[in-house]
């Protein structure tokens, strides 16, 4: 028997596509020949919004820019821990602008802001196990290792490293989802042997995804502990989540694939 997980509320910063378009191509789900509804991504985010207010979360917004189209993908611009922010440093030329946006608000809103000075994707290749305190951190594609070292010094908190090997699971997030205080779900073969034998080691308890559920999106999701909100198309993960008492939110954000993200790449969560 599998007993009812209890919900703890959050604080996300999230951002409108207003301007979502693919105009270039950084991850191979990305191809500038599909055309792109804008209009339909917004109502799927606004949808996404309303589920997450409605379940009692808070959403801040950050002011979309044009000429910026994959700033909806707020979780890439700062990592969030126990009020401290260590902030982005975009690896490719076409989304540099973000990581200002980004400081501004947090800044604006009197968060503890460290600048980096080592490329890294905020919690695309971040995330955050609160139970060990732990924070685990990709490379291979986006972050520096380098940016690792400077987050756990920002954050104060021991870093784990891991690496990633399928350019389709080019972030972390993409991989890998914390489901609640001591518990991810991972999709083992986006990362390296040695860093699959570690999260095996650290985490004998996690919900093992397959490559379907990965390409799905199924581990773009974000959780409150007991609701996963995750993407229409990834039933097989959803089915897994439920199987462990976890509540299942499908939330559909078909558009914003053709950007190579789902629900967690929209969602920064603001740790306080
Ligand atoms: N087009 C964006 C990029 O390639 C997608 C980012 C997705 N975000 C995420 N947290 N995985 O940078």
């Amino acid at each position: 028997m599998v007993t009812a997980k209890s919900a703890r509320v959050r604080q996300y910063l999230m951002c409108r596509p207003a301007y979502f378009t693919v105009e270039y191509a950084i991850n191979p789900w990305m191809d500038t020949t599909t055309p792109v509804d804008t209009e339909r991504a917004v109502d799927q985010w606004e949808n996404l919004v309303s589920v997450l207010r409605g379940h009692g979360h808070t959403v801040h917004e950050l002011r979309p820019e044009a000429g910026l189209p994959d700033m909806v993908f707020a979780a890439n611009g700062g990592f969030v821990v126990d009020d401290a922010v260590y902030g982005a440093k975009f690896r490719f030329p076409q989304r540099q602008a973000e990581a200002a946006a980004h400081e501004k608000w947090y800044r604006d809103a009197e968060w503890t802001f460290t600048t980096p000075t080592e490329t890294n994707e905020g919690e695309g290749d971040f995330a955050y196990v609160p139970g060990p305190g732990l924070i685990l951190a990709g490379y291979g594609f986006r972050t520096d290792p380098r940016g690792h070292a400077e987050a756990g010094e920002s954050l104060k908190r021991p870093v784990i490293s891991l690496k990633l090997t399928d350019p389709r699971f080019y972030h972390l997030d993409t991989a890998l989802t914390v489901l609640d205080d001591d518990t991810i779900a991972y999709y083992p073969h986006a990362f390296s042997l040695s860093s699959q034998a570690v999260l095996r080691q650290l985490f004998p308890d996690a919900v093992v995804a397959d490559e379907a559920d990965a390409m799905a999106f199924g581990l773009n999701t974000v959780s409150d502990d007991r609701h996963v909100y995750i993407n229409t198309e990834a039933t097989g993960m959803a089915d897994k989540l439920a199987a462990r008492g976890y509540e299942p939110i499908a939330v559909d954000l078909s558009e914003l694939k053709k950007g190579g993200g789902s629900v967690k790449c929209c969602i920064a969560e603001l740790r306080g």
